[in-house]
């Protein structure tokens, strides 16, 4: 567990994309944290979504919002410039991405952002100990289904992995993502997530305020808080 600030962040895969800075802002008036921004290229993933283009009009829409972005792609080092000059305020890049994770995290780092590193169910902790050791990124993100699709049911192996992280680097945010909702998150502070990212459960919920405040509630009950 942390004793961190557990922070609640919708993942707008699951907004209305003919209504998306309605949607987005409608959930941080329901008491979000930030939006989970999710990128993908068809090719780390099989499904594509957004650019740059929509965070910096979303960014134009929400300018005090948090924005939290999730890159699924093969050339983190070549998108990652291009969402912080859109507007980003993290970057979280796959430590399975097929090129130089370091040099990106660097990238982001150096740009003022703050930077993770995310792991799919398959991907052990020890590929990011040596990020970790060497202070390069501020957050670990644990995948809790196989990135490319909201609407997955929630993979148990992210929460021993939670645990390693949350006992090796104290220090670290540590946040999860895929099919996040109110009992799975709790199970995930617990064992030591601090940032919960949950699309489909939030976006659905008919009183998303309520959803927030429940799931929030609830992972501070797991935190002992
Ligand atoms: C999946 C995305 C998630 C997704 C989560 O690859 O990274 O952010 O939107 O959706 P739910 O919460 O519906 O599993
Ligand atoms: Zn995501």
């Amino acid at each position: 567990m942390s004793t961190k600030t557990i922070q609640v962040l919708p993942s707008i895969l699951s907004a209305r994309m003919g209504h998306l800075a309605a949607d987005c802002g409608r959930a941080m008036e329901a008491g979000a944290d930030g939006l989970h921004f999710d990128v993908m290229d068809g090719h780390f993933v099989a499904n594509l979504t957004l650019g740059p283009d929509v965070l910096k009009a979303l960014r134009e829409e929400l300018p005090k919002a948090y924005l939290h972005v999730h890159l699924m792609v093969d050339r983190p080092d070549f998108y990652a410039p291009r969402f912080i000059e859109a507007g980003a305020d993290a970057v979280l890049v796959h430590a399975e991405s097929p090129c130089n994770v370091a040099s990106a995290l660097e990238t982001i780092r150096s740009a003022g952002k703050k930077c993770g590193a995310v792991i799919c169910p398959e991907t052990p902790v020890d590929a990011v100990a040596g990020l970790a050791d060497a202070k390069l990124i501020d957050e670990v993100l644990v995948m809790t289904v196989h990135p490319g699709f909201g609407g997955q049911a929630f993979l148990e192996s992210g929460l021993p992995k939670l645990q390693e992280l949350r006992r090796r680097w104290p220090w670290l945010d540590l946040s999860v993502d895929g099919g996040v909702n109110t009992q799975t998150g709790a199970r995930c502070a617990a064992a030591g997530a601090n940032i919960l990212g949950a699309g489909s459960f939030l976006f659905k919920a008919d009183d998303m305020g309520k959803a927030i405040g429940e799931m929030r509630r609830a992972a501070e009950v797991a935190c002992g808080g």
